[in-house]
């Protein structure tokens, strides 16, 4: 069980601005409004910055604190200057690499163009967040650093084999900057979610039932977990699930049992598999 730290506490380490990218709904939204109410400064990134101006203005009237939105898109090629721009004069004390993209489906259906894009979105964004907010953070010698990881980024998972390559890459990327900007004074952890309800993951209308969490325990648990240890994996089923999958049963049974959970939750998206299950 994870301590959280105090507001006050958390406010020194992490304040005075929180950056949270991938803000305007489902786990974004919920780590904006936790970090508001935890006193920080919230700046709100997404594309729809109509939805995050409401979300800003929402926070700010409600935690007293500063909140601002700003229009940026996670997988453009000048995704620097963007964040540059949004985070001018701000001092940055946390960083929240919440969105991702994915993709669902035969890996060979999806066209190139739209798998690198996941790439960037997942791999080549949080990257350049450590990279120009880690520098900061580390200069000034405190500060922290939360990167949305997933449980399936511990084995292949047919079907989102993209995006849960990705995720894998988000996994060890926060595991060697945990390291790494730990002895720096700044606080890295991944997030290794399971099934969570939002927006997003309703709106791929999965047909069957996996143990599912609210938002607001997984975001609980990851920043309760930030500056304790590299990775979490909020929720107990999911911790099950993962020392099962990761640890007991070998690899290629753990893919095949992905295998097997992907394709029953999306067999409108998978003609291959409905022959292979049968
Ligand atoms: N939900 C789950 O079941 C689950 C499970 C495991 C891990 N996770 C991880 O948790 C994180 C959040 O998941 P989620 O379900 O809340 O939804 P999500 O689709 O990953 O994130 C939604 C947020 O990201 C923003 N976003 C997406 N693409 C963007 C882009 N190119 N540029 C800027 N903003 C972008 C969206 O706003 P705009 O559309 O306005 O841009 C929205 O605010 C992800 O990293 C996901 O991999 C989720």
């Amino acid at each position: 069980m994870l301590v959280a730290m105090s507001s006050s506490e958390f406010h020194h380490r992490y304040g005075p601005w929180a950056v949270v990218a991938g803000a305007s709904t489902g786990l974004g939204a919920e780590f904006a409004r936790q970090l508001a109410a935890r006193g920080l400064n919230v700046l709100l990134l997404a594309r729809r910055r109509d939805v995050t101006e409401q979300l800003a203005a929402q926070l700010a009237a409600e935690f007293h604190v500063e909140a601002r939105a700003a229009a940026v898109d996670l997988g453009a090629p000048d995704l620097l200057a963007q964040l540059r721009a949004a985070i001018a004069g701000l001092e940055v004390g946390l960083c929240v690499y919440n969105a991702a993209s994915s993709l669902i489906g035969p890996f060979l259906e999806q066209p190139l163009e739209e798998k690198l894009r996941v790439i960037d979105v997942n791999c080549r964004g949080p990257l350049i967040f450590a990279d120009e907010l880690g520098r900061q953070m580390a200069a000034r010698g405190k500060g922290g650093i939360v990167i949305m990881a997933s449980l399936a980024a511990a084995q292949g998972s047919p079907l989102v084999t993209t995006y849960a390559a990705t995720k894998a890459f988000d996994l060890v990327l926060a595991e060697g900057l945990w390291d790494e900007l730990g002895l720096r004074g700044v606080d890295v952890v991944a997030c290794r979610a399971g099934a969570t309800r939002t927006p997003n993951y309703e709106a791929a209308k999965p047909a069957g039932k996996v143990p599912i969490m609210e938002a607001a325990p997984v975001v609980t648990e990851a920043l309760a977990a930030l500056g304790k240890r590299p990775s979490v994996v909020p929720g107990f089923m999911n911790r099950l699930g993962d020392v099962v999958l990761g640890r007991l049963l070998s690899r290629k049974t753990a893919i095949r049992i992905m295998s097997r959970t992907t394709r029953r939750l999306y067999p409108d998206r998978d003609d291959a598999g409905r022959q292979l299950l049968s």
